[in-house]
C-alpha cells in the first residue's frame, strides 16, 4: 500500500485519492470514541496537523488495547472525505498494524501540557510535543531561507574551521582541544604544558567565531558567508546564551558602513517575512499556544525601518531615561558595554522597533573593527531586536596594517598565531565589513519561545550536556 505524509493529505489537492485504499504512519496524539466507533489522531511530523484514523472497535479490539498516545501504528484504509469540521479527509482503518506501544504507566508525554523545564529534561522526547515539532521545522526553514537570501545574492558558502588556535572575540572564552593526558601533562622546563607534543603541536580550542577565515574567503572570492556551529565557554545561565550554537557570518569585500548595516536590515527581514511565507500553520499554533502577539511582531519587523544609531546618542537616550526616574540595574555612562535591559529599554520602549547600535567605544570592542577617525569609537554595528536584545554582532574591518597592528598590541594577544591574518593587511587590502547572527537568537524571535534552550534539538548550557 502506498503510504502518504500527512502533510501531502492535509496540503495538496486529493480529490482522485478519495475513496482509494492509502497507508499512513505516525505517532498517536489521542484516542477516544465510543463503543460504535474510535478516532485516533495521528502525527507523522511532516506537518503540525493530526490525520484522523476512524476504526471499528469491535474489529481492532485487540488493536485498539495497545493504542495509547505515543504508539506508534501503521494504518490501511480508505481515505475519505470527513464528516466532522476540523479537517477534510480522513482514513477509515481496513488493517492497523503497531509498530510500537508506549505504555501510558510511564510514557512521559500524555496529553496535558508540560512546563518547559520538564520538558528539558525528556529532551529525547520532547521533539514529539506539538510545540518542538513546530520549532524544529521553523529552524529547517530558516537555515534554508539563509542559504536561499545567501546564494541568490552571489554569496558563496564557505567552510571555515571548528578546531583553531584563535581566540576571535578575545574574550578567553575557548573550548580546549587537547589529546594530551589530563592526570599526567608533558611539562617544559618552566613547568608550563609542552603543546608541542599535543595533537596539532600547539594549544588548540573549539571556536568561537568563523570570522577570521572568513575575511580570507571575502577578501579572494569576494562575498562569502558561513553558517556553523561555534562554542563559547562563558558562564552565562541565561535564557539567550548556549555554550553551542550556531552562526552565520557574511563577509563582504568593498563593504562600507552604511552597505553593511542595510545587508543586515535586509537579511533579518528576508527570514522574518520567510517564516510569515512559508510557515504559516506552525507559526498559527505557537501565535495560539505560546506568544498570542507573534504574528503580529514578525509582520511588524518586516513593514519598519530599523532605526541607525550611534552608540553616543544611544547612551544620552539612557541617561536622559534615568534623570527621567527610570530604573536601571546597571549604571550607565559613555563607555559601558551596555547590558541586555539597555538595549531592550531602547528597542521596546524607546524607538519601538529594532535598532541598529553603531560606532561604539573601541575598549568595549574586538580589536578587527575599524577605527574611526576620533580616535574613541570603531565601525562596529549591533543589531537590537524586542524580546532578545542582540541579535547581530558585526563591523566594519581594519584594513590598515599598522592600525590593526596597534590594535592587536594594545589587547595583548598573542602574535605568533595572527601572522596570516595579517598577511590580509599586508597583500591587497581592501575595505570590508561582516557580522554575525545568532541563529538561535533568531529562532527565538520567529517562534516566541522564551528560552535559547528550547529553540535548538540539544541544548548545551554550563553543567548540562545530556542527550
Ligand atoms: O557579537 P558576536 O560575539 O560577534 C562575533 O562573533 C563576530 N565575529 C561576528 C562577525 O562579525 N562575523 O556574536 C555574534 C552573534 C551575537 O549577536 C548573538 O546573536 C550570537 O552571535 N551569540 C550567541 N548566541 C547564543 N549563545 C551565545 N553564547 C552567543 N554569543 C553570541
Ligand atoms: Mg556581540
Amino acid at each position: 500500500m502506498k503510504r502518504y505524509e500527512i502533510k501531502h493529505l492535509l496540503k495538496e489537492d486529493v480529490s482522485a485519492l478519495i475513496g482509494t485504499e492509502i497507508n499512513v504512519k505516525g505517532w498517536v496524539r489521542t484516542k477516544r470514541g465510543n463503543k460504535n466507533v474510535a478516532f485516533i489522531a495521528l502525527n507523522d511530523g511532516s506537518i503540525i496537523h493530526n490525520i484522523q484514523v476512524v476504526a471499528d472497535p469491535v474489529q481492532f479490539e485487540e488493536q485498539l488495547r495497545r493504542i495509547t498516545t505515543g504508539a506508534c501504528i501503521s494504518v490501511d484504509g480508505t481515505l475519505v472525505s470527513s464528516q466532522g469540521s476540523g479537517q477534510a479527509v480522513e482514513v477509515q482503518a481496513k488493517t492497523i498494524e503497531v509498530y510500537g506501544e508506549a505504555s501510558p504507566e510511564t510514557y512521559p508525554l500524555q496529553k496535558k501540557g508540560h512546563s518547559m523545564e520538564f520538558l528539558r529534561e525528556i529532551g529525547h522526547l520532547r521533539l514529539r510535543t506539538n510545540t518542538f515539532g513546530a520549532v524544529m521545522r521553523m529552524r529547517h526553514n530558516m537555515a534554508y531561507a539563509i542559504h536561499t537570501f545567501f546564494h541568490e545574492r552571489g554569496f558563496f558558502y564557505f567552510h571555515t574551521p571548528l578546531i583553531t588556535a584563535s581566540d576571535c572575540e578575545g574574550a578567553g572564552e575557548m573550548f580546549q582541544v587537547t589529546t594530551l593526558p589530563l592526570n599526567n601533562l608533558p611539562k617544559k622546563e618552566d613547568g608550563s604544558v609542552d603543546y608541542e607534543q599535543d595533537f596539532f603541536g600547539k594549544q588548540t580550542a573549539l571556536t568561537v567565531s568563523g570570522q577570521l577565515e572568513g575575511e580570507l574567503g571575502a577578501t579572494s572570492l569576494g562575498k562569502i558567508y558561513t553558517f556553523g556551529p561555534t562554542f563559547r565557554a562563558e558562564n552565562s545561565n541565561t535564557p539567550r546564551h548556549l555554550a553551542e550554537f550556531w552562526m552565520i557570518e557574511p563577509e563582504m569585500a568593498f563593504y562600507d558602513l552604511d552597505s553593511l548595516t542595510a545587508l543586515e536590515e535586509e537579511f533579518i527581514k528576508y527570514c522574518v517575512q520567510w517564516a510569515l511565507d512559508h510557515c504559516m500553520d506552525d507559526l498559527e499554533f505557537l501565535n495560539k499556544m505560546i506568544d498570542p502577539n507573534l504574528i503580529e511582531r514578525l509582520r511588524g519587523v518586516t513593514a519598519t525601518n530599523f532605526v541607525r544609531l550611534p552608540y553616543t546618542e544611544g547612551i544620552k537616550i539612557l541617561e536622559e531615561a534615568v534623570n527621567n526616574g527610570h530604573k536601571f540595574e546597571f549604571p550607565v555612562s559613555w563607555g559601558v558595554d551596555l547590558a541586555s535591559e539597555h538595549e531592550r529599554f531602547l528597542v521596546e520602549e524607546h524607538f519601538k522597533r529594532p535598532v541598529i547600535m553603531v560606532d561604539y567605544p573601541k575598549e568595549i570592542k574586538a580589536f578587527y573593527m575599524k577605527q574611526n577617525a576620533d580616535g574613541r569609537t570603531v565601525q562596529g554595528t549591533d543589531v537590537l531586536f524586542p524580546q532578545i536584545g542582540e541579535i547581530i554582532g558585526g563591523s566594519v574591518r581594519e584594513e590598515n596594517y599598522d592600525k590593526l597592528l596597534a590594535a592587536i598590541d594594545e589587547r595583548n594577544i598573542p602574535m605568533k598565531d595572527m601572522w596570516w591574518y595579517l598577511d590580509t593587511r599586508k597583500y591587497g587590502t581592501c575595505p570590508h565589513a561582516g557580522f554575525g547572527l545568532g541563529f538561535e537568537r533568531l529562532m527565538l524571535f520567529v517562534t516566541g519561545m522564551a528560552n535559547i534552550r528550547d529553540v535548538i534539538p540539544f541544548p548545551r548550557t554550563p553543567k548540562t550536556a545530556e542527550f
